[in-house]
């Protein structure tokens, strides 16, 4: 696989708001909670909340979003990855990877020292894509989520930056 050159931006562009949507309950089993999987008033509500805190991020490929990330900080130093996804016909191409190595340069750019993922323990797509990508398992966390009504296992990822990062 070549290396791809993606370009990321903050925050996602409102009007792919309907394309993202699409993507992010893509394929029809979820990928995210049953919170997360709401109707499309609610996720253009959620949206504009979180660009309105600059915390949402599109990659683009030669200009076109084809990816997003979004993040919750939780104090000046730790953000939470609150959702992440590729274009469906744009998977299996590094580009996630590259993705999340935009997003955790970016972070630390903004002061961040920590980002922290957790993601259905069963999904070996984003476990694959953190890992590649330089993120650290930091373990699961037990029927902490609900998918399809049932409670199932999250795993933990995490960015740590390191002290020879800091100046
Ligand atoms: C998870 C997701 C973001 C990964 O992005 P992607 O562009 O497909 O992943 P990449 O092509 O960058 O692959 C990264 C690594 O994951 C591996 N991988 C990709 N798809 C995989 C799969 N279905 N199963 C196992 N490993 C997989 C790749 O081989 C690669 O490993 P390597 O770097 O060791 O070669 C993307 O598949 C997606 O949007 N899925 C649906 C939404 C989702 O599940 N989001 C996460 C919930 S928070």
């Amino acid at each position: 696989m070549g290396d791809v050159l993606l370009t990321l931006v903050s925050p996602f562009p409102r009007r792919h708001a309907p394309a993202l949507h699409a993507w992010l309950t893509t394929p029809a089993a979820p990928n995210f909670d049953d919170f997360h999987s709401s109707d499309y008033a609610n996720f253009l509500y959620a949206l504009d909340a979180k660009n309105a805190a600059g915390s949402t991020f599109a990659a683009l490929e030669n200009g076109k979003p084809i990816g997003f990330a979004a993040i919750a900080p939780a104090s000046p130093v730790l953000a939470f990855f609150a959702g992440v996804v590729i274009a469906p016909g744009f998977r299996g191409r590094g580009l996630g990877r590259e993705l999340l190595g935009l997003v955790w340069d970016e972070l630390q750019l903004r002061g961040f020292t920590k980002a922290t993922a957790s993601f259905f323990a069963d999904n070996a797509a984003i476990r694959a894509a953190f890992e590649s990508a330089g993120a650290v398992e930091e373990g699961v966390l037990k029927r902490a989520a609900q998918r399809a009504g049932e409670l199932v296992d999250m795993r933990l990822y995490s960015f740590t930056a390191s002290q020879s990062d800091k100046t």
